[in-house]
């Protein structure tokens, strides 16, 4: 039996990139909080708790005072400037480990949106990222997340329209809406922020999954990015599970087959990828 893992399985760059900005912060010691859990992976999330860290609800944001110690560090979703200003102001030490692909969005938002344009953006409007973006734009914002929306949008002729892209939007998807929109004859910039590594490792994940007779999807329940990727791998592959570790697999003998593909969510921590890995080399 084949076993084939996504090399692009697990921590995109800018999720490895925050996830190490916390542990660095531990080492430096003093009281360490993460502003929402750093990434969407409950393993993680529990190892940083037992290491002290502690995560600080939006919901407290209200009751800081500003005499509060320690670090907060912003993961890599990224916040509005409101709640960037806010952190900053609460009296903690405050570490952006906004990804840099995300702050690119903040910066296209805030200086479009400051020379008066109209911002769309094409995501999901409850998901953190999105939540950030709009909180950069100083006029108008829209969220569309899906085909419908995209062709109620109605905007002043004269509007000059800026559409960005959550990170891990799906590509196609975007560019369905986009065209959708443009059908109107809007003057519209459109800026393709869809994360490379989003579209590499769906393509990927594709590729294993069209050949393999089981897939496997590692994610955290909550990731917006494994669900994805499971929904593309189950297109492909009828017998595609999605599991958070390998405890939650239960693949029965009979589906001992000649391929087995592994992909996982940008959340994935590697050892968690490879106790997969191991688990399914030892017992079948
Ligand atoms: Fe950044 Fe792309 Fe990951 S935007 S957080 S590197 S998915």
């Amino acid at each position: 039996m084949k076993i084939i893992t996504a090399k692009s399985a697990g921590f995109c760059f800018g999720v490895q990139r925050a996830v190490d900005t916390v542990y660095a912060e531990v080492e430096k010691g003093g009281p360490i909080y993460t502003y929402g859990p750093i990434i969407h992976n409950e393993e993680v999330v529990a190892d940083l708790e037992r290491k002290g860290v502690k995560v600080l609800e939006e919901e407290e944001l209200d009751h800081l005072d500003g005499n509060m110690r320690g670090t907060v560090i912003i993961r890599s979703h990224g916040v509005s400037r409101e709640v960037d200003e806010r952190l900053r102001e609460s009296g903690l030490g405050c570490v952006d480990a906004t990804c840099p692909f995300v702050k690119r969005i903040h910066r296209i938002v805030s200086e479009m949106s400051a020379k008066g344009a109209q911002i769309v953006i094409i995501g999901d409007p409850r998901h953190p990222e999105v939540r950030g973006i709009m909180g950069w734009a100083d006029g108008p914002v829209t969220v569309i997340e899906n085909r419908q929306q995209a062709e109620d949008f109605r905007a002043p002729e004269d509007a000059q329209i800026c559409v960005v892209a959550q990170t891990t939007f799906n590509a196609n998807k975007f560019k369905e809406f986009v065209a959708i929109l443009k059908e109107r004859r809007y003057n519209i910039q459109c800026m393709d922020t869809i994360c490379n590594a989003t579209q590499e490792r769906q393509t990927e994940a594709r590729e294993i999954a069209a050949r393999a007779d089981v897939m496997i999807v590692i994610g955290g329940r909550s990731s917006s990015n494994s669900a994805k990727l499971f929904e593309i791998c189950k297109k492909e592959c009828p017998r595609t599970y999605f599991i958070q570790t390998w405890r939650d697999l239960h693949l029965s003998p009979a589906e001992n087959e000649q391929m087995i593909g592994i992909t996982a969510g940008a959340s994935t921590p590697k050892n968690i990828i490879e106790e997969v890995q191991n688990y399914v080399r030892t017992d079948f």
